[in-house]
């Protein structure tokens, strides 16, 4: 059983336009998510400094990527500075500068549609956490994963290139600013959610992982998330459960009035 305060996180995915950005900022600071809660929203880069300015506090935003120099053959960091000669890329060095709070690292669409392995998201979480983003990581199994009894493995190798990662640096830490973000694949988008049951028990088994394979404390500190089809509907018997310590919300996220109800849900 966790500890930490209940985080809700709204991925917009690449999703929006100026108009709708701006109505969606709008609608998100007119509505109520509710005390005890933290919530952070992730737009896409090119609107990151507009719902910097924009959106009302205490709600927070969230980038949905971040750069780490990283290549196979070379495994050298440079930790003062990852900006230079990547083309298209934003540095987690640039997100710190622009003051942005929280990143998402791992997200499973990036890690299937743009090559990340598992490795080079610890990379990337241990560096975020170097310039002093908080970082929710993604983590999940696909349908042929699951159905091969392969969850948890799949998942603890996730979460070894994360520790693997921390450990090596000194000035990274676990605890309250790195969330994970348990995200099935197969009910991601599909409106196919994971019963509470199969949450819950995936949960439990990384919060173990935690106390074994980092500490007692950061098990605790650390929180949880589900991601995967959560809606109004859905996410309050969620909530229920003792180790879902918020939601990863990505198409409901995208209408203020649903997803200030999944903020609420834990209430
Ligand atoms: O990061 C959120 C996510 O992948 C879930 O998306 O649309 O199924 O809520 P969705």
């Amino acid at each position: 059983e966790g500890t930490g305060r209940f985080i809700v996180g709204g991925n917009w995915k690449c999703n929006g336009d100026r108009a709708s950005v701006t109505a969606l900022i709008e609608a998100l600071n007119g509505g109520d998510v509710g005390d005890n809660v933290d919530v952070v929203v992730a737009p896409p880069f090119l609107y990151v400094d507009q719902a910097l300015s924009e959106l009302k506090s205490p709600m927070q935003v969230a980038a949905q990527n971040a750069w780490v120099e990283y290549t196979l053959e070379d495994e050298t960091h440079h930790y003062d500075s990852d900006s230079g000669a990547f083309t298209g890329e934003v540095s987690a060095e640039m997100l710190e500068d622009m003051g942005v709070p929280w990143v998402i690292l791992g997200h499973s669409e990036r890690r299937t549609l743009l090559g990340e392995d598992d490795t080079m998201v610890g990379k990337k979480v241990a560096h975020a956490r170097f310039h002093g983003l908080s970082v929710i990581v993604c983590v999940g199994e696909s349908l042929e994963q699951r159905e091969a009894g392969a969850t948890m493995d799949v998942i603890f190798k996730q979460l070894r290139a994360v520790a693997d990662e921390i450990d090596d640096r000194e000035h990274s830490s676990w605890g309250s600013q790195v969330v994970i973000a348990y995200e099935p694949i197969w009910a991601i988008g599909t409106g196919k959610v994971a019963t509470p049951e199969q949450v819950q028990a995936v949960h439990a088994g990384i919060r173990q992982w935690l106390k074994d394979n980092v500490s007692e404390e950061v098990s605790k500190a650390t929180r949880i998330q589900y991601g995967g089809s959560v809606n109004e509907g859905n996410c309050e018997t969620l909530a229920r459960e003792s180790d879902i310590d918020g939601f990863l919300v990505g198409g409901a996220s995208l209408d203020a009035t649903k997803f200030a109800q999944i903020c609420k849900s834990s209430a």
